[in-house]
């Protein structure tokens, strides 16, 4: 799926894991990309400088920060694909024992910052009849111990964008990208040898078979989806 029309993505969390890979193969295929993460170092570095990219260092909770992505997606005059990926794995204790606070915190980074930011670029999405991903889990259908916090933002989010997608006309995608390895995967198994989870590049060929357009709206686990080409 090589573009020629300069489409522009906006992806969170796009200096490292799924976000970067992403990223990195959209801008392969002449894609404008505008990112974000919290790092600023870590945001600069990970994906080549140029007009096609634009990277701003924030925390998507952050109202004045999604104003800022928005005001980037402004000054492109058009958007085509907004993936919502940044996210907080949260406390892995069991729900009896989450504090208020880091519920609030996992449900604004997985949540709200989503709606919030959704809201902002909705006009571009229907203008182009672009596209809404969220990044979902396996957790968001499971109900595994300690996870709970996690996994409710993420069944959550899964409505917010399937539902974002009904109201408005856009194709909107709830995908479930399978275990990687990333540090957000070895946070949840700390001291554990993840070397055998398949790296985030392994998922991007699935997620741009989303892309092509030929899926219905719907929530899909990455792996059922045939993949198009190979993230180069
Ligand atoms: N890895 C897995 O096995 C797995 C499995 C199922 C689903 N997922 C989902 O896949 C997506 C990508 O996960 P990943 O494993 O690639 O994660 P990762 O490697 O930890 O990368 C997360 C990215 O998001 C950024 N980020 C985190 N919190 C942010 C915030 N509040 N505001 C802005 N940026 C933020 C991080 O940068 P900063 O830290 O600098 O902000 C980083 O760029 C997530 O939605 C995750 O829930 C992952």
């Amino acid at each position: 799926m090589d573009r020629t029309d300069n489409e522009v993505a906006v992806i969170t969390g796009g200096s490292a894991g799924l976000g970067q890979a992403l990223a990195t193969a959209l801008i392969d295929r002449g894609w404008t990309i505008v990112t974000d993460a919290r790092d600023p170092d870590r945001l600069h570095s990970a994906l080549p400088n140029g007009s096609r990219v634009t990277t701003l260092a924030g925390d998507v909770r952050d109202q004045d920060h999604l104003d800022a992505i928005a005001a980037a997606v402004a000054r492109h005059g058009r958007l085509d694909l907004l993936v919502h990926n940044a996210s907080d794995l949260g406390p892995m204790l069991p729900l009896a024992e989450v504090t208020h606070s880091d519920f609030s915190r996992v449900l604004e980074t997985n949540l709200l910052g989503p709606l919030a930011l959704t809201q902002r670029l909705l006009p571009y999405l229907i203008a182009s009849r672009g596209t809404l991903v969220g990044i979902s889990s396996d957790a968001a259908v499971e109900h595994y111990p300690t996870w709970g916090t996690y996994a409710a933002s993420k069944v959550a989010l899964d409505h917010l964008v399937l539902t974002l997608g009904e109201e408005n006309g856009i194709r909107a995608y709830a995908v479930d990208p399978g275990d990687m390895r990333t540090a957000m995967h070895q946070a949840a198994f700390p001291g554990e040898d993840i070397s055998d989870r398949p790296l985030p590049e392994s998922v991007v060929p699935h997620l741009l078979a989303l892309l092509a357009g030929a899926e219905p709206s719907g929530r899909y686990r990455a792996a059922e989806l045939t993949p198009i080409g190979a993230a180069r």
